[in-house]
């Protein structure tokens, strides 16, 4: 595997890539890689002769600086597990490679109404930091297929809606939350969670998980309820927001017929930790 640390050294090798006629797969990540992360680049290393995982923590998409500062950074370890999944480069550029001219930027990228609800109130900004990332790293890599964790639901709905507004021909895989054992979605913030907090967080999959059942006889209010109720119960948690929205539109519903598709997408302060996590009602 080649660690590539310069937009120049990977235009070349994407540039010898495509000319011998090669797909390239992209597994884009923030690293401290985990089992999620290393199920992304399975799928991709199966489905594309040639796979590039980046590692950027990227800066725009912060709105907190606290949250970007303690973001985990595990590079070497990140290397070895790339390496061992078969992928062909680990592309781990400095902020100055990615954004020559600064972090500002004029463009406004159009993501739809998806990207105005839930993270999108609650981090200002985060989608647009997200689009230029992941933009900038579909104009660098130029592959046909690019790999996403459904753990952020919401952020694959907005790369869709962007792809489709920038007219990008890269198709948009969305991969399984990976869970471990106690039902936790995998997340690199999960390293920020100590001991006691770490007992406690798998309630929020557990709460989300048993509400299926009770919306079955529920309203989507009192679902809803049931949910940020237990969840608060629970020492060091606190939910941000818990919506249960269309989801395609990611619209919120109030009944249960209102779609054939409804997914609960919800975001818990577990200490200082923020953690999300999602589960379909009705598909
Ligand atoms: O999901 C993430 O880790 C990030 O939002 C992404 C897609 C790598 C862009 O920085």
């Amino acid at each position: 595997m080649k660690i590539i640390k310069t937009v120049n050294e990977l235009t070349e090798f994407v540039g010898h890539t495509l000319e011998r006629g090669e797909s390239i797969g992209l597994v884009p990540t923030m690293g401290a890689l985990h089992d999620g992360h290393l199920s992304l680049i399975d799928q991709a290393v199966k489905e594309n002769d040639v796979v590039i995982v980046s590692v950027f923590v990227n800066p725009t998409q912060f709105n907190n600086p606290n949250d970007l500062a303690t973001y985990p950074r595990k590079e070497e370890d990140d290397f070895r597990l790339i390496a061992r999944c078969g992928a062909a480069v680990a592309f781990a550029p400095e902020v100055s490679e990615i954004y020559p001219d600064g972090l500002e930027s004029d463009k406004v990228f159009e993501l739809g109404t998806a990207a105005e609800v839930m993270e999108g109130k609650f981090r200002p900004g985060h989608f647009q930091g997200v689009a230029q990332i992941v933009s900038r790293l579909f104009q660098l890599c130029r592959p046909k297929r690019a790999y996403f964790g459904e753990k952020d639901f919401q952020q694959i709905a907005v790369i869709r809606n962007m792809v489709l507004s920038e007219k990008m021909d890269v198709e948009i895989v969305a991969c399984p939350i990976k869970r471990a054992e106690d039902g936790l979605a995998l997340s690199s913030r999960n390293q920020l969670l100590t001991a006691e907090q770490r007992a406690v967080a798998p309630e929020i999959h557990r709460a989300l998980a048993d509400s299926v059942d009770y919306s079955k006889e529920h309203s989507v209010r009192a679902t809803h309820d049931t949910v940020v109720e237990r969840i608060n119960a629970v020492p060091f948690m606190n939910v941000e927001y818990f919506e249960i929205v269309d989801g395609r539109t990611l619209l919120p519903v109030e009944e249960w017929e209102e779609s054939p598709y409804i997914v609960g997408c919800i975001t818990v302060y577990c200490g200082d930790v923020r953690l999300i996590d999602n589960i379909c009602y009705r598909k």
